[in-house]
């Protein structure tokens, strides 16, 4: 007999690999519309990246001549494991498109980045690219930033509770991110505060506070920073904003 646990256990299971499928999805669409032979890429980090990544490397098999540029050493690693080439950021010109996540996508297409902790590199590699395209599934879209997740500041550790406390005099909760009992440390050496906002009413204005804060070296806001949003809707179709 089937107990109620093993029903629970069964239908997140379920939830689980419907979520992965739609990470997928998008992820290849995104793939197989914007990368071309010759082309430089950046690669983002997170779980609808790693789709994204895997892609990469199935067209680096079959034959397709790529640079990429990895925005975490995570990424790197995955990168290196499917023999896709990477590169220096400082050894190219320019990159030709960057296919990243996001936690949050607002009508405007400005996103909330950084959950998975890369967010420095991924600026960095974003303004470098001619074309960010951020692929996510339905659930990361909502109304306001901010709604649902928090928004992740990179901060240098020294004196890095004075800097929480200059973050919260902009109206949040900053939780410190932990990795076990240690804090979680960004690939630049960082420290990173989740900040929790009821919701975000000005990001142009909320980053402008944020980034003269001492400390700060980096926030997940992202604006007007993608060209394109590629969206995974739970009937598998793909949608596009632009
Ligand atoms: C990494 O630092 C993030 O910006 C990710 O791109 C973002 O958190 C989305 O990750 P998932 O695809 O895992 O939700």
């Amino acid at each position: 007999m089937i107990n109620d646990n093993a029903i629970a256990d069964k239908v997140m299971k379920e939830m689980a690999s419907d979520e992965l499928n739609l990470k997928k999805v998008v992820a290849e669409k995104a793939v197989d519309d914007y990368i071309k032979d010759g082309m430089t890429v950046g690669l983002g980090t997170g779980s609808t990246s790693e789709y994204a990544v895997r892609r990469v490397g199935e067209l680096v098999k079959s034959g397709f001549k790529l640079k990429c540029v990895a925005t975490s050493e995570r990424t790197a690693d995955l990168a290196q494991s499917l023999g896709i080439e990477l590169c220096d950021l400082n050894d190219v010109d320019h990159i030709d498109v960057t296919i990243d996540g996001a936690d949050e996508v607002d009508p405007a297409k400005q996103l909330i980045k950084g959950l998975g902790g890369a967010l420095l590199r991924e600026k960095i590699v974003a303004a470098a690219s001619l074309a960010e395209v951020i692929i996510v599934d339905s659930s990361k879209i909502v109304e306001k930033l901010g709604v649902k997740t928090p928004l992740p500041v990179e901060v240098v550790p020294y004196g890095h509770k004075k800097t929480a406390y200059a973050l919260e005099r902009q109206g949040c909760k900053a939780k410190l991110r932990m990795s076990g009992n240690t804090p979680f440390v960004t690939d630049a050496g960082n420290y990173i505060y989740d900040c929790k906002f009821e919701s975000i009413e000005s990001p142009f204005f909320l980053e402008s506070r944020i980034d003269v804060i001492p400390g700060v070296v980096e926030n997940g806001l992202f604006l007007n920073t993608a060209d394109a949003v590629l969206v995974s809707h739970p009937d598998g179709t793909v949608t596009k904003v632009v």
